[in-house]
């Protein structure tokens, strides 16, 4: 596949219509937060960025699945149409993963800490062009915080320095005003990509719809509209009339 400069400096999201609101994808090295409720599709788009990623474009990509299992995370994948077998330079840790390696380094308990080192580590023995941490919240989960946005701001500057394109989700319960738990999450990042499950009426029924904005993209003329989304036979794209 021929990658034209524009492109090669650009992360699509995959998402057909969405690529072209952000004039060819998320620009690289940004560090973008997906925000959003249970089962908005957070971990899938996510995932499918980095799967598309590694097997079009040779990146190396990392996905680092705090909640879900390995096991569980690459099956739902596979449903989706992504075989995992395909995408050899992307490589998927789950939280025990993660812990035997931290405490091979002897970095238990200091997960912040530690995850800070261990992407390092990373960064030079998998080159890590794209990061995935899911999610924020069972991060922080683990992590005895003194003062939370100080050691938050921190861990973003130095993941940002890795100079990767680094996806952060976050979960958002529909009534939560907040993009990332701690109120500075949506500050530091580059970009907020924000997904909503919305309650619509169908004839009798009531059903719900999954809608995503680009809330936030540093560097981009973007606009702030909620598109729906469509989900069908592994092809996402948004709805924009
Ligand atoms: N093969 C499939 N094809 C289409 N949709 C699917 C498929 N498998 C799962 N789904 C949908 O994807 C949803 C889960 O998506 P995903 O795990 O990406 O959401 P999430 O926002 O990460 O959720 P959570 O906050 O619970 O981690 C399911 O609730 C289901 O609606
Ligand atoms: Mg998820």
């Amino acid at each position: 596949m021929r990658v034209s400069k524009a492109d090669s400096e650009r992360i699509p999201t995959y998402i057909a219509g969405l690529d072209d609101r952000l004039g060819g994808g998320i620009p690289k090295g940004h560090v973008v937060l997906v925000s959003g409720p249970a089962g908005s599709l957070k971990s899938t788009i996510v995932y499918r960025i980095l799967f598309h990623e590694a097997t079009e474009r040779g990146a190396s990509a990392l996905y680092l699945s705090m909640e879900q299992s390995r096991k569980s995370l690459l099956s739902q994948m596979s449903a989706f149409g992504m075989d995992a077998a395909k995408a050899e330079t992307l490589n998927v840790i789950d939280i025990r993963g993660l812990r035997r390696e931290l405490e091979t380094n002897s970095m238990q308990p200091h997960w912040f800490l530690g995850l800070r080192q261990q992407l390092t580590r990373y960064k030079a023995e998998l080159g890590c062009d794209l990061i995935a941490i899911d999610s924020l919240d069972a991060l922080y989960a683990l992590t005895p915080f003194e003062n939370p946005r100080n050691e938050i701001f921190q861990f973003l500057e130095e993941v940002r320095d890795l100079d990767a394109t680094t996806f952060l989700i976050s979960e958002m319960p529909a009534d939560r005003k907040t993009f990332g738990q701690f109120n500075v999450e949506e500050f530091l990042a580059d970009g907020i990509l924000h997904l909503r499950i919305k309650e619509v009426e169908v004839g009798l029924t009531t059903s719900v719809r999954r809608f995503i904005a680009i809330l936030k993209m540093r560097g981009i003329e973007h606009d702030m509209d909620y598109y729906p989304l469509l989900v069908q036979r592994g092809r996402f794209e948004i709805v924009t009339d």
